[in-house]
């Protein structure tokens, strides 16, 4: 009789090669290279290859990989009519949720899950997602749709499209090292979704629309937006000790801070305070900067004994205003990202299935009787 373990905690429900996490020293790996070498030395689209084919690409094939991403960049003929007719209220990442759920029905053969095909299927998601949130995010401006532009690359096309205009090289770089460092985690609760949903021989748009459904949660890819939220109601880097110090008296939760895995620092997060830092100085928004680094010195005081430190979304949050996003595209752009982590795992369950089932504890009632309407 196994025991019941809460939320799963500390239990092994898959093998990977795509990510090492090492939670006690503060490790992560893809496919055995550490992420601050992929941060600084890779791209994106290199690294989506590496996730899915376990390896990195030789030229050559990184070349027809990006073709083969860029030429899907385009969406579905009526897809954008569709977008335009979502009240401009709705938010981002349901938006994302629905119409990649919608993709389904623009592919004459959705349901197909062969490794290949499923292959196909996450590169026709994963190189239209920029343009289902760019232009959505341009709709609801009352500004016009901007076409994609197959000539630049997955993090340069997604900021062209957002802002009609091509980005600097800065801009561009430092939007694909944030691209970079989402792409997957280990089996967190939206990557395990996916897995669940297509080991049931389901198909790929069903298991990529139960990780965005999991991923928007405030205690998963939610929290990026939390944190700026947070941001933005602290007064001033004065009244940032008394806030702080407030929530954990109230036992609330700080947003960004805490992980299941890491118990020390999130290696993503110092990858992403760099980053941040920089941005906040070129674009004027040092306080920001300083803010969170106030917050991290004081629940470094207060909480850090309980290995409690900043993961990557506290980081980000500044990192994405910087860039000029709005606050409700930041788990979007999480999303985006996390599109190529999702699909490795498909592409890694469909290899070697076995239907996810495990059991529960029934601790209610037994030979209960059925009591008559008139005796309750
Ligand atoms: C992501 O799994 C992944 O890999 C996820 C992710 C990925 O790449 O996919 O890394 C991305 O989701 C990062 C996490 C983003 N979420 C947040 O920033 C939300 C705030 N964080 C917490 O909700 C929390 O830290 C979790 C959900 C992330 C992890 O929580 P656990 O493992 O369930 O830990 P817990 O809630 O049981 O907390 C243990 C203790 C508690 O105190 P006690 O009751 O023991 O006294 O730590 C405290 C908690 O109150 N605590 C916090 C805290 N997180 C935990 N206290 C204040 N602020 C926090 N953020």
């Amino acid at each position: 009789m196994s025991t019941f373990v809460k939320g799963l905690e500390g239990v092994v429900a898959a093998q990977t090669e795509m990510s090492f996490i090492d939670g006690q020293q503060g490790i992560l790996e893809y496919v055995g290279i550490p992420i601050g070498e992929l941060s600084e030395k890779s791209t994106f689209e290199e690294t989506v290859y590496l996730l899915w084919n376990r390896r990195l690409p030789k030229k050559d094939e990184l070349a027809q990989f990006q073709r083969e991403l860029r030429s899907r960049y385009y969406l579905p003929a009526g897809m954008a009519n569709r977008l335009m007719a979502l009240p401009m209220k709705a938010e981002p990442m349901h938006v994302l949720r629905t119409m990649v759920s919608a993709l389904s029905m623009h592919d004459e053969h959705p349901d197909a899950n062969d490794v290949e095909s499923a292959r196909i299927k996450s590169l026709f998601i994963l190189a239209r997602a920029p343009a289902i949130i760019a232009h959505f995010d341009r709709y609801r401006r009352g500004l016009h749709l901007i076409e994609p532009d197959p000539s630049l690359s997955f993090a340069a096309n997604f900021l062209y499209m957002l802002n009609g205009e091509k980005p600097t090289p800065t801009m561009e770089r430092a939007f694909d090292i944030c691209m970079i460092l989402h792409a997957d985690h280990g089996l967190n609760n939206s990557t395990f979704a996916a897995r669940v949903i297509i080991s049931t021989m389901s198909d790929v748009y069903s298991a990529l629309t139960g990780a965005l459904g999991s991923l928007r949660g405030p205690l998963h890819g939610g929290a990026n937006e939390g944190v700026m939220k947070m941001l933005n109601e602290i007064p001033s880097i004065d009244a940032v000790e008394d806030y702080v110090k407030g929530k954990l008296e109230r036992k609330e939760k700080i947003m960004g801070f805490g992980h299941r895995v890491y118990k020390t620092r999130d290696p993503r997060a110092l990858a992403l305070k760099k980053l941040a830092a920089q941005l906040a100085k070129d674009t004027g928004n040092e306080e920001l900067y300083i803010k969170s680094s106030r917050i991290e010195e004081i629940m470094e005081r207060e909480v850090a004994a309980k290995g409690i430190y900043p993961n990557v979304d506290f980081y980000s949050a500044t990192t994405y205003h910087c860039i000029g996003l709005r606050l409700d595209l930041f788990t979007p752009m999480f999303a985006m990202s996390r599109l190529g982590g999702w699909s490795g795992h498909i592409i890694e369950q469909l290899h070697d299935n076995r239907l996810f089932r495990p059991k529960a504890e029934y601790i209610g009632p037994h030979n209960a009787p059925y009591i008559p309407m008139d005796q309750r």
